[in-house]
């Protein structure tokens, strides 16, 4: 049995941190906040909140700061773009020197892989990753997961794919590892060639009890009604070079990949779509308002899975 206090004081850089009933646990406890929010508006009284963004963000830079201040607690104002590091400014001395005001949770986003952990490492306060490169992005596997819940009453036996940008994509690696402890979950890879999962986790899922199998972009509407859910992911840009030679690279590697509605006939009857977001191109604009579109309900399940994380790590409900 998993409670409160096993939670208080802890970093959360991968998802692997934290054990199946961990995970249950936050999942369970998000829904008794999305129930009753107003039950914990006091929750983070004096609390300071150091958000760490080197990387852009939207969903997960501002609902973490609305995770907090909706519990009255407050957020320290760090922009990247205005401070030190614009000047050359270390990670390390950043980390050291914003550390040195005590906050109660640093939240970290930054385009190197490992960085979460380098700033756990270093600071003692509770960590959480946002993001580090391309490896991992837990809390957004924690509101996956709750939102896969929510759609179809549970985790187990679900039947997904996991489709675009496989090999830089950080939100599909936390999330096909996290699907691995379930039972009896099917999970479908598609992807353009070059943009593949990476081996070191098709290895680690091979030593699971879950079904994978990886497939092609055009194979992508015949695999739609096996599933009960597509997740959809961008193909990211910013991993081609800069410049004529890059943009075309990722023309070619983009352009056959759209969801389209009219694909969608003869899907399960749950059947959901799944965005991490931003999407760009990925998603056709006319599915956003059927029913088939799950992504901004998910986004917004993302304040509270972040408001339980806070709770539960900030330890005050015990
Ligand atoms: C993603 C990210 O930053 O990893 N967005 C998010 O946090 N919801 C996905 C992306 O950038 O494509």
């Amino acid at each position: 049995m998993v409670s409160m206090v096993e939670f208080k004081g802890r970093s959360l850089v991968s998802i692997n941190d934290l054990t199946k009933e961990e995970v249950d646990y936050v999942l369970d406890f998000a829904m008794e906040i999305k129930k009753d929010p107003l039950r914990f508006a006091n929750q983070m009284k004096g609390m300071i909140m150091a958000p760490l963004f080197f990387e852009d963000s939207t969903r997960t830079s501002s609902s973490f700061q609305a995770s907090i201040l909706k519990m009255g607690g407050s957020v320290l104002d760090f922009d990247s773009d205005r401070s030190s590091v614009k000047k050359g400014e270390t990670l390390r001395d950043t980390l050291k020197t914003i550390g040195g005001y005590n906050p109660d949770f640093v939240i970290i986003r930054h385009s190197k892989d490992g960085s979460a952990k380098f700033a756990s490492d270093i600071l003692d306060m509770p960590v959480i990753n946002a993001g580090d490169g391309q490896n991992q992005h837990p809390t957004q596997t924690l509101l996956d997961l709750f939102t896969i819940k929510e759609i179809l009453g549970g985790i187990d036996s679900c039947r997904i794919i996991l489709a675009g940008d496989l090999k830089y994509g950080r939100t599909v690696h936390s999330l096909a590892l996290a699907l691995a402890r379930f039972s009896n979950c099917r999970l479908y890879f598609i992807s353009p060639d070059n943009l593949r999962m990476p081996q070191e986790i098709l290895r680690e899922l091979g030593n699971s009890r879950c079904g994978f199998s990886e497939h092609n972009l055009d194979e992508l509407q015949g695999i739609l009604e096996k599933i009960n859910i597509v997740y959809m992911t961008r193909i990211q840009r910013e991993r081609f070079p800069e410049g004529p030679e890059g943009d075309q690279m990722y023309e070619s590697v983009s352009k056959n990949y759209c969801l389209k509605l009219d694909m969608l006939e003869g899907v399960d009857p749950r059947f959901k779509i799944m965005h991490p977001l931003p999407k760009v191109r990925e998603i056709e604009e006319a599915i956003d308002d059927t029913k088939y579109a799950y992504y901004f309900q998910q986004a917004r399940n993302g304040l509270f899975i972040r408001m339980a994380l806070l709770v539960l790590i900030g330890g005050k409900n015990e």
